[in-house]
């Protein structure tokens, strides 16, 4: 990652298909904050600067238990929501806990032109998401999939157990739980979902407004998994690029 060219390379994928996977880094805890740190400063949360994904008694969140998640973005719940994540894995013995991410631009362009009702219910509807523990409360509102002022894709956010029933009329909101059950149908279809493993000393880093990440269940009992995660912004990711793209 010292040479330019490796960089330069490394942050045009990432713009342009929303994720890269990183291999043969380090299988050292905090290989998260080096990388991180190579782009820009980290977007610390009330999780701390950097976050270890392992199952914890009494877990205030579903990442630190060993059970499956579906596709989803991170913190909906946060004004603005993080957005990059790096997840680095220092070890994956268990059975199970295998990756998956889904580029959420690609099924809204798929809803636009296929389902266009449901498209439009699902970019006009406010949606509330909230995380609730000991010590605070965060609240945010946003649309499942978000337009500019043009009408052009934003982002998404998507996570089934942090959103609330949205104010609407009867027949409105019947119309946009039938959207929302297609949205989670596609976010989970072999047509968009990729799935794949991350093995000891992998990284993964994605835009958590445009593509949504979730894992398998796996048991404890078979291994130890250990995964530790951090975020930074996009001004990182898109300043570097744009000034190395200018020192060409
Ligand atoms: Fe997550």
């Amino acid at each position: 990652m010292n040479e330019a060219e490796v960089f330069l390379n490394l942050l045009s994928d990432f713009q342009e298909l929303g994720f890269v996977i990183v291999k043969n880094t380090s299988a050292e805890e905090g290989t998260v904050i080096k990388f991180a740190e190579m782009f820009g400063p980290i977007r610390t949360t009330n999780f701390g600067k950097h976050f270890d994904v392992v199952s914890k008694p009494q877990a205030n969140d579903l990442a630190y238990t060993s059970l499956g998640i579906k596709a989803h973005t991170d913190n909906p719940y946060r004004k603005p929501m993080p957005g990059i994540q790096i997840l680095h894995c220092i070890s994956n013995e268990a059975k199970g806990g295998d990756s998956s991410l889904v580029d959420g631009y690609a099924v809204a362009e798929y809803l636009k032109i296929n389902e266009p009702e449901m498209f439009e219910i699902l970019t006009t509807t406010d949606v509330l998401f909230k995380f609730v523990d000991k010590d605070i409360i965060l609240e945010n509102y946003g649309k499942l999939i978000e337009l500019d002022h043009n009408g052009k894709y934003l982002q998404s956010r998507f996570s089934g157990r942090l959103d609330y029933v949205p104010y609407l009329d009867p027949l409105q909101l019947k119309k946009f739980y039938a959207a929302r059950k297609k949205l989670f149908h596609l976010y989970e279809s072999e047509e968009f979902e990729l799935n794949f493993r991350l093995d000891s000393g992998m990284l993964m880093m994605f835009d958590n407004i445009r593509v949504l990440h979730g894992r398998t269940e796996y048991d404890v009992n078979t291994g130890f998994r250990h995964l530790q995660g951090c975020y930074i912004d996009h001004d990182s990711t898109e300043g570097k690029l744009r000034r190395l793209k200018s020192n060409l």
